[in-house]
């Protein structure tokens, strides 16, 4: 028997969900135009004079306009027939560094569909799509995906977590930043600890030149530098800390990236390990995070880690159990989980 009750509420989840899908090709065109820094610097505006302001034409921004009004993204005013960034939207739409800063996650979504026909591919072969082969614009939304995360907790709340570490680092220590990706966060912490020594190393040769080109705009290449190596052949040792940031599940052989990195430690050092947030069952990630993490998963975690030697495939909700079962594979003595926040743990492994 069909419930009709049941029926009309999926409908309507689901004319909010395309309704959020129809969205991502409208907040990237605000973007990248410009337009919701201008809203955002400029008060409430009519359409006539943000075309002006963004040299745009004023036809196709007033039915971005419309759009962005019966969303939810801009407040329009019918008395003055102006248009304006609210505070809070602002926070997501255009202040790069606010905690709650989703352009790069609208960016991912893109990298998501377009990933689609390879990974669909892989479905039936059960073999994995290299991070290379992925799509064009995903190294740069993964990086931007991430960065507002690490600008807002990496020094003030993750690293002062870790067992003894932010002292050294103030002293001068020798840190590896493994699976480093484009390097904002190795950027960071050098910019941070200017008397410690920051490598990058990712197996990625394009994310390595544009680690390089970012620490060079940040003025931090006297202590930082990134080199291009698998997480399990990591070509330095004698490391105070080491970091994973969202990249342990990614890879083939996560125990064996374990391995090399406790063989890479010194014997008082730490393995800073962090992972998207996730319970250990799936009933404990049915929720709006779980179901976006699931979603890059799907279509970028398990074909990269499947693409490399054993094919591991953890998935980006793995959960601290999984996880702990990995780290404690090396033989690290502890493991516990320092912090968290919505959507990382942040655990700490010492040898
Ligand atoms: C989701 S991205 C995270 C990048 C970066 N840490 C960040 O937070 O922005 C995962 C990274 O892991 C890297 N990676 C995957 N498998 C690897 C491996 N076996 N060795 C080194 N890097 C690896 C990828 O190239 C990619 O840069």
């Amino acid at each position: 028997m069909l419930n009709e009750e049941k029926l009309n509420a999926f409908v309507g989840q689901m004319l909010g969900d395309l309704g959020g899908a129809s969205s991502i090709a409208m907040v990237r065109m605000g973007d990248e135009l410009g337009l919701y820094k201008a809203l955002h610097g400029g008060g409430a505006m009519t359409s006539a004079a943000l075309a002006e302001r963004t040299k745009v034409d004023n036809r196709y921004l007033r039915e971005w306009l419309s759009h962005q009004a019966a969303s939810g993204y801009l407040a329009y005013d019918p008395q003055t027939t102006t248009f304006s960034l609210p505070p809070e939207q602002a926070m997501v739409f255009a202040v790069e560094d606010s905690p709650v800063y989703m352009m790069g996650a609208f960016d991912l979504m893109v990298a998501l569909v377009e990933n689609q026909a390879k990974v669909q591919k892989a479905f039936r072969t059960g073999g994995g799509v290299a991070w290379g082969d992925q799509a064009g614009c995903m190294f740069c939304a993964v990086a931007r995906f991430f960065r507002p995360g690490y600008v807002n907790s990496l020094i003030s709340q993750w690293l002062p977590a870790l067992d003894g570490v932010v002292g050294k680092l103030e002293r001068g220590a020798k840190v590896a930043d493994v699976g480093c990706g484009h390097g904002w966060s190795t950027v960071l912490m050098a910019k941070a600890f200017p008397n410690s020594q920051f490598v990058g190393f990712d197996f990625h040769e394009g994310s390595i030149t544009d680690a390089r080109a970012h620490a060079a705009n940040h003025g931090v290449t006297v202590n930082a530098r990134f080199e291009v190596a698998r997480a399990k052949e990591l070509p330095e040792q004698g490391f105070d800390l080491i970091t994973c940031f969202d990249c342990l599940h990614d890879m083939g052989d996560p125990a064996g990236a374990a391995a090399n990195v406790r063989s890479a430690l010194k014997p008082d050092g730490t393995w800073m390990i962090v992972e998207p947030m996730a319970g250990d069952r799936l009933e404990d990630n049915l929720n709006p995070v779980g179901r976006l993490f699931y979603a890059g998963s799907t279509l970028i975690c398990v074909p990269t880690s499947k693409s490399q030697e054993v094919g591991t495939a953890l998935g980006a909700q793995a959960g601290e159990s999984r996880l702990r079962e990995i780290i404690g594979s090396a033989g690290f003595g502890s493991i516990r989980r320092a912090t968290e926040t919505p959507f990382n743990m942040v655990l700490e492994a010492r040898p």
